[in-house]
């Protein structure tokens, strides 16, 4: 998909472009729940013209794919070793970051809490679901789904099959759930706009906040729209 359209299903644009998730959260559209609207049908009730809302996602998903453009074009390599390179890449910078960030989070939620309570508390907060949600998630993908789709491409069946789709089901439910979150902590966070008092840490909480979404945004990416659609 190269475009996003007025008749795609709202659900089906979040498999292609994680991104969308934010903008829907702005527009308050459900995307989950109430996923299988086209995306005509969701703008219906709110005050935006169909036409720029389309054109403004548009031009944040082609920068999307351009950014990717230096990756490999992954369609056309073996499922298997794209599922070696998300676990090597992605798997480990997520874990790596989720780490880095949960202590950095205690430590400025500790020291600024007089700051700004509440939104430091919940900034704490969605990070520890998002945290919490993430490994669960990756652990499941690499000790459940990745094997099973190994072994059925070792050996194909119809049953091997559905039962990787009816777990894929699962697993992208679960992608959605963190853009939920990250759309949240956005949100909460004004947009990591920094505040008077940030210091070097909360700083570097920010940025890496950021770059755990950037990153993630690819690896639903790879996964949703390559991987699942390959095998
Ligand atoms: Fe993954
Ligand atoms: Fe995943």
């Amino acid at each position: 998909m190269k475009r996003i359209e007025l008749n795609q299903i709202l659900g089906d644009i979040v498999a292609v472009y994680p991104g969308a998730a934010r903008k829907f959260n702005e527009y308050s559209i459900d995307y989950c729940c109430n996923g299988n609207r086209t995306l005509k049908e969701a703008l219906k009730d709110k005050d935006v013209n169909d036409n720029d809302f389309v054109e403004s996602l548009n031009k944040e998903f082609r920068e999307f794919l351009n950014s990717n453009e230096k990756y490999i074009d992954w369609r056309k390599e073996d499922p298997r070793k794209l599922i070696k390179h998300i676990v090597d890449t992605h798997h480990r910078f997520t874990f790596d970051t989720l780490r880095e960030l949960d202590e950095l989070i205690l430590k400025v939620t500790r020291v600024h809490y007089n700051h700004a309570p509440e939104k430091l508390l919940v900034i704490h907060k969605l990070f520890g679901e998002l945290k919490l949600d993430l490994e669960e998630h990756l652990i499941k993908e690499e000790n459940d789904l990745f094997p099973m789709i190994f072994d059925y491409l070792d050996n194909r069946s119809e049953k091997k099959r559905d039962e990787i789709f009816s777990y894929i089901g699962v697993i992208e439910s679960e992608h959605r759930g963190a853009g939920h979150i990250l759309s949240d902590l956005y949100r909460e966070t004004d947009g990591y706009k920094l505040p008077e008092w940030a210091c070097t840490t909360f700083k570097l909480v920010y940025r890496k906040l950021q770059e755990l979404e950037k990153d993630l945004y690819v690896h639903i990416h790879k996964e949703n729209s390559i991987l699942f659609k390959n095998i």
